[in-house]
């Protein structure tokens, strides 16, 4: 179910005893990495608290329209345009009957209306209403409209029925819902990503620090999200905005980025080291402001650790990918850097011409490997970043392989 990874994915809960099954559906796509919001419909609280599934699903749950707090969160708009997928499960037959018909008279109904996501409905009622033709006449309609569904599937039901009407099993209810999905390079793939520059501190209101802009680092993380990985984003201080569907981790020193990538290590697949680190920091921060008055003044400097090494050489290291900005020999010195680091792969680009790199839209790179090297043309960060993501996903999968014990 790894297509599930990093998707969207607007659960409606609507009034039937299975909605006992959906607190189950929550875990099981949260498991293969879904984000999941969950709508209630009225009649559905009275099976299952919200409280419940807002705990299942770590996101508060909507339950009506015109609900000034919820709009001011997530609005009614933003959220259906938020979803990948509107999954309704259980959806009853009362629900069906109203989706058919258009009306916008609930939350859910007017989610359905509103979004472009694709529906899906996991339908659960007793047999013979699920037989009743008025039933399934508003199934044919939903159809029509290419709605999925899941379901229902016969057996004993909760009335104590034999017939059709039961809703799926959770993991089955899942594993379709995966199946609507395309897959993709990364799905499921743990990418951490370190970006912008590190700040170090002098006294309590100054400090050493770089022009890194962190674009390039961001452009990766977002590149990797919409390549299906799970990506944490360890920051330095930027002014832009955190990527969506990408966790960030805020750090200030290279000591801080150091801490917060050894945290990600055991459950990290691939490691990126984008940002701009300092090489060095104050021996000692000065607990007061330091008052001007020598008219020269030293500080002493110690060397930063390196934090791409210390990761390439762990028990447990992911494959690591560096960069480089050189401004000469640039496959030589690349080639060096990755030797030395323990690198899997380098990203080096010719900072000679300052057109491109620090604080620039665009970037020009050549990638290196130990067996090869892929040049890229002068291009925006966020479409370079995409193409660099297909490359890493192209080769992460050969050296798990080659780091597999062979049994
Ligand atoms: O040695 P240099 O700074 O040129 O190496 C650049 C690469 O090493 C980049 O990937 C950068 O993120 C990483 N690096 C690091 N920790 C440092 C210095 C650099 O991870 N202290």
């Amino acid at each position: 179910m790894k297509q599930l990874s990093n998707r969207q994915i607007l659960l409606g809960v609507t009034g039937g005893i299975a909605a006992y099954k959906s607190a189950e559906l929550i875990r099981r796509l949260k498991d293969a990495g879904a984000d999941v919001r969950v709508v209630m419909t009225q009649a559905a609280q009275e099976f299952i608290t919200p409280l419940t599934l807002q705990a299942l699903s770590g996101n508060p749950v909507h339950t009506t329209l015109l609900d000034p707090e919820a709009e001011a969160g997530m609005g009614h708009i933003e959220l259906a345009r938020w979803a990948d997928l509107i999954l309704v499960a259980p959806a009853s037959a009362n629900f069906i009957a109203r989706l058919a018909s258009g009306r916008g008279d609930d939350l859910l109904t007017t989610l359905c209306l509103a979004s472009d996501a694709p529906i899906a409905l996991a339908p659960a009622m007793n047999q013979a209403m699920w037989r009743d033709s008025a039933t399934q006449a508003n199934i044919a309609v939903l159809k029509s409209r290419q709605a999925h569904l899941f379901g229902p599937a016969a057996g004993e039901q909760a009335c104590g029925d034999v017939g059709p009407g039961r809703m799926l099993e959770a993991e089955d209810i899942a594993r379709r819902a995966a199946d609507l999905f395309q897959s993709r390079d990364l799905d499921g793939v743990s990418v951490v990503i370190t970006a912008g520059p590190t700040r170090e501190a002098i006294d309590p209101v100054r400090y050493i620090s770089n022009h890194s802009s962190g674009k390039m680092g961001y452009a990766l993380a977002q590149a990797a999200a919409d390549a299906g990985a799970r990506v944490t984003l360890i920051s330095g201080p930027t002014n832009l905005p955190c990527p969506a569907r990408v966790s960030r981790v805020d750090v200030i020193s290279a000591e801080d980025m150091l801490a917060a990538s050894l945290n990600t290590l055991g459950k990290c697949d691939v490691f990126i080291a984008c940002a701009a680190v300092a090489d060095y920091r104050p021996v000692a921060v000065a607990e007061h402001k330091i008052k001007k008055a020598a008219e020269q003044m030293q500080i002493a400097l110690v060397r930063n650790p390196d934090i791409v090494s210390t990761v390439a050489s762990h028990p447990r290291r992911p494959f690591t990918v560096g960069f480089a900005a050189e401004t000469r020999d640039l496959e030589h010195y690349a080639r060096d850097k990755m030797t030395r680091k323990g690198l899997d792969m380098i990203i080096a680009n010719d900072v000679s011409d300052n057109r491109i790199g620090f604080n620039a839209d665009q970037n020009q790179v050549v990638v290196f490997w130990p067996e090869g090297r892929q040049a890229f043309a002068e291009m925006a960060k966020s479409q370079l970043a995409r193409q660099l993501m297909a490359l890493v996903a192209q080769h992460y999968p050969h050296a798990r392989a080659a780091a597999q014990p062979s049994s």
